[in-house]
């Protein structure tokens, strides 16, 4: 079961005090890695028998390690506090399937108490693979390292006000909900990753999509995703939506042309090798850029 699966198992079994005191670790999670018992009894009111207590079964389910000086919350812990807040924030009512597990991200499926679809996404960045323990002979996972968590946190907030000011512009990317900690709630979204496609009815009309997509985020929105591909395009078989924005930068950034280009190249290749659909790149780029409204596709 993945860490997310078991953090959403626990939730109905937490009680107020497993929060307490899991929230008493978050709270100082910058400035400590390591807390003691004395510690959180002492932040949180609770006697220190209680919270020993607390700590042992947080301890034995994997929401925290123990270590020399205390205690330190790992991924999954992490993963209890964000579903706990969007549960108590009456976003969601309980988590379902896997959708995908990425290099830097697990997504769950969610529902809500009217049967509304969202996707969660748990930030992974830092996660060693089980082979690359092996191949490099650590011992220690950086999961343990709490400054993980604060990158994790960094990349979802990101992320998250990536969709925000793209979403309401118009840019065809999934609605966000909410975020909090390393984890985004937004609007589940239908169809495969264009990678997976085989055949597509109007290939010409999906590039043009994309790439009218891509002017919109920079003309309008500022922003460019940097990390575009077959991969982080969702389709239905009718509509386009691009996903994962947490390395995105702004119009401002030195390199952004540099990226945005980078980004149209990847879309062109993907296009012209599978779909034998021509736009020569630097006509592409002036389009995206806003330079010129001229696209010109060989089908
Ligand atoms: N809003 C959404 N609705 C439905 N499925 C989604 C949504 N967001 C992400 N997914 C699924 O989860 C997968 C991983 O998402 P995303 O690309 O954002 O994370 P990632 O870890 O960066 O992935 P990768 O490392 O593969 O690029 C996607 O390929 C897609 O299948
Ligand atoms: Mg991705």
């Amino acid at each position: 079961m993945s860490s997310a699966e078991q953090a959403a198992r626990f939730l109905k079994e937490l009680e107020p005090e497993d929060i307490r005191v899991l929230l008493a670790i978050e709270k100082v999670l910058r400035a400590r890695e390591q807390v003691s018992a004395d510690y959180i009894a002492n932040s949180t009111k609770l006697h220190v028998d209680e919270v020993e207590y607390r700590l042992s079964r947080l301890n034995a389910k994997g929401f925290i390690v123990k270590r020399n000086q205390g205690y330190s919350l790992v991924s999954s812990g992490l993963d209890v506090i964000a579903l706990y807040a969007f549960v108590k924030r009456g976003l969601i009512s309980g988590m379902g399937r896997a959708l995908g597990v990425g290099k830097e991200a697990d997504v769950f499926e969610a529902i809500n108490d009217k049967g509304d679809l969202y996707a969660i996404k748990f930030f992974r960045i830092g996660r060693i693979s089980f082979r690359d323990i092996k191949r490099k002979r650590a011992y220690t996972s950086p999961l343990y390292s709490h400054q993980w968590l604060v990158v994790n946190m960094g990349a979802a907030k990101r992320e998250y006000m990536v969709l925000k000011k793209l979403y309401p512009i118009g840019v065809a990317v999934p609605e966000p909900i909410a975020v909090e900690r390393h984890a985004i709630l937004m609007r589940k979204v239908f169809g495969s990753r264009l990678s997976e496609w085989r055949d597509i009815d109007n290939p010409k009309r999906v590039l043009i999509e994309i790439l009218s997509n891509l002017r919109k985020a920079y003309i309008e929105g500022g922003i460019v995703s940097s990390d575009l591909s077959e991969y982080n395009i969702l389709y239905d078989g009718e509509k386009i939506c691009i996903i994962d924005w947490p390395q995105a930068v702004g119009k401002e950034h030195p390199n952004s042309l540099i990226l945005l280009d980078r980004d149209v190249l990847n879309i062109l290749t993907f296009f012209r090798r599978k779909f034998k659909i021509d736009c020569p790149l630097e006509a592409a780029t002036f389009y995206v850029r806003g330079w010129s409204d001229n696209l010109p596709i060989k089908a």
